[in-house]
């Protein structure tokens, strides 16, 4: 099974106010199959989106080696990781949608500094469509609903064709209804795109989707619980 996504002996510190020291991410070992679903679960304040953080290189570790397909992301310079970051697709509890922007202009966003204006806002379109909102375009964030706003960012991440989709609670602030429609988008396009996606979430519906669960508590890999599926 070829690797997705592979962390050895990673380790992220944080200094608090006090001077003592907190390892949110603690000396973690670990391995995402590649074109696989995985739950992280964990209570508030394990880890969770510290380690998605550092998967995307959003952050950077103090300790450790990060591969994601084949390339040692823990490695690279400044340029490099610019350019890593932008093949990631990110999705987020509040969405982080630009308010100004109409739904087609977000989704077109991450590809800015690829291709022309006409070609980013077809590819964005057709990314739309495929979320089912193509009818929406024109809306800015503010004139959709949660999970059209949580649909406008999954297009969004998707747009730049990711192996690797990092989704921290992308459920958290939707009804279950519109929580069940994401889950069902968000495992769709794992499907169709064999990217790896790994979701942070404190939702057991959405854990119990999952290939695999990953249990974090304080900044280890605590348990790994296989075989769940849909
Ligand atoms: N920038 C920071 N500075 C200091 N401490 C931080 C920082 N970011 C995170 N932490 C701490 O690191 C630990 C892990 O935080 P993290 O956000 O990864 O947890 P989480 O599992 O995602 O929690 P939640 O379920 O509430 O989102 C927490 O104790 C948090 O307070
Ligand atoms: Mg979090």
């Amino acid at each position: 099974m070829a690797v997705g996504a592979r962390l050895e002996g990673v380790t992220k510190r944080y200094l608090l106010g006090d001077g003592s020291e907190l390892r949110a991410v603690n000396d973690v070992t670990f391995e995402f199959e590649a074109s696989s679903l995985t739950a992280v679960v964990g209570a508030s304040g394990s880890g969770k989106s510290t380690l998605l953080h550092l998967l995307g290189a959003i952050d950077v570790p103090d300790q450790g080696t990060i591969t994601v397909g084949g390339e040692t992301i823990t490695a690279y310079g400044r340029k490099q990781l610019a350019d890593y970051r932008a093949r990631v697709g990110f999705v987020f509890q509040q969405f982080h949608l630009l308010p100004a922007l109409s739904a087609v202009d977000n989704v077109a966003a991450p590809l800015v500094f690829h291709a022309n204006a006409r070609e980013r806002t077809k590819r964005a379109m057709d990314m739309l469509a495929a979320v089912g909102l193509a009818d929406r375009a024109d809306a800015r964030p503010e004139q959709l609903s949660g999970g059209q706003q949580q649909r406008v960012a999954i297009a969004r991440a998707l747009v730049v064709e990711p192996t690797l989709i990092l989704a921290d609670e992308p459920t958290g602030n939707l009804d279950s209804a519109s929580a069940a429609e994401i889950l069902e988008l968000l495992t769709e396009v794992q499907r169709a795109f064999a990217a790896t996606l790994i979701i942070a979430t404190h939702d057991m519906r959405v854990a119990a989707h999952c290939d695999r669960v990953v249990e974090v508590q304080d900044g280890r890999v605590e348990a790994v619980l296989a075989g769940f599926g849909q």
